[in-house]
C-alpha cells in the first residue's frame, strides 16, 4: 500500500497538481493507495458544474483520496454527508474514494495509524460572507477537541503520522523566516500539547501555502507531493 500526502487543493485550482505530468506515481496506483489532502480540499463547495466535473475526474484517478477539511470548506454542505467507519476511525464519503477524514479520527492504514483533524482560523475572514463563503464549523468545537482527546487517550498518544490542516503555534514561525503571515490561532494554541506529548514519526500540515520541512520532523505541505514518512522538500520542480 501507498500513501502519498500534499498540501491544500482549493478545488479545482489545485487539480492540476495530481495530473501524469507532475504526479507520476499517481498512473501505477491503485483503489488500496491513497492520496490525503492536508486540509482546504475544496471540492465540496457550491456543486457547481466545475466542481462536479472535476470531483468525477477525481473519483476517476486509480488512488483513493483522503482528506481532512481546512478552513475553506462549505461546513454546511459537509455536515450533510453520512458518517460512516472506515479503518478504524469515522468519515464521510463524498464519492465512493474521495473520504473525508474527520477531526479527532485515528485510522489504522495497513498498519501504520494517522491520526487527523482538520481546521482552521481563516486569516482572510474580513473579505468572506458567513454561511456563503465562511463557516464558523473551520475551527473544532469543544465537543470535537474533546473527541481528539479520547482518541488519543485510547493510543496512548502515540501514532505513526499526524495529518492537520494548522500546525502548532510554536511551528508557524519556522514557516515564515520571522515575517509572520499567518498568525497563531486557538486551534494551534491546542495543538501545542500534542507537540509536547504526543509521540508520532511525522506531523503533515497545510494552510499555510508553503513547502517546508521543519526539523526534525514537521512537513508544512502545499504543492509538494511527498510519500508518508519522507519530510524533504521536492526538487524536482514538481509543485
Ligand atoms: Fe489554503
Amino acid at each position: 500500500m501507498s500513501v502519498f500526502v500534499t498540501g491544500d487543493l482549493h478545488g479545482s485550482l489545485g487539480m492540476h497538481r495530481l495530473d501524469s505530468k507532475r504526479f507520476p506515481e499517481g498512473t501505477s496506483l491503485t483503489k488500496d493507495d491513497y492520496l490525503v489532502v492536508a486540509g482546504d480540499f475544496g471540492l465540496v463547495w457550491d456543486f457547481g458544474a466545475e466542481e462536479l466535473w472535476w470531483r468525477d475526474w477525481l473519483e476517476a484517478r486509480p488512488w483513493t483520496t483522503l482528506f481532512v477539511d481546512g478552513n475553506h470548506e462549505n461546513f454546511e454542505a459537509l455536515s450533510r454527508l453520512p458518517v460512516e467507519g472506515w479503518h478504524g476511525g469515522l468519515v464521510q464519503r463524498v464519492s465512493p474514494s474521495v473520504i473525508h477524514l474527520l477531526r479527532g479520527q485515528l485510522f489504522d492504514l495497513g498498519g501504520r495509524t494517522l491520526f487527523a483533524l482538520g481546521g482552521a482560523a481563516s486569516v482572510d475572514r474580513a473579505l468572506r460572507v458567513p454561511g456563503e463563503s465562511w463557516w464558523p464549523q473551520e475551527l473544532p468545537s469543544e465537543q470535537e477537541l474533546a473527541c481528539a482527546r479520547e482518541t488519543l487517550d485510547g493510543c496512548g498518544w502515540k501514532v505513526d503520522y499526524v495529518v492537520t490542516h494548522q500546525c502548532a503555534s510554536s511551528v508557524i514561525p519556522a514557516l515564515y523566516d520571522g515575517a509572520i503571515l499567518q498568525g497563531p490561532d486557538p486551534l494551534s494554541d491546542w495543538m501545542e500539547e500534542l507537540e509536547h506529548r504526543l509521540v508520532f514519526k511525522a506531523w503533515y500540515f497545510g494552510h499555510h501555502h508553503v513547502d517546508r520541512f521543519v526539523p526534525p520532523d514537521h512537513r508544512c505541505l502545499y504543492e509538494d507531493i511527498v510519500r508518508l514518512g519522507e519530510l524533504q522538500e521536492a526538487w524536482d520542480g514538481r509543485g
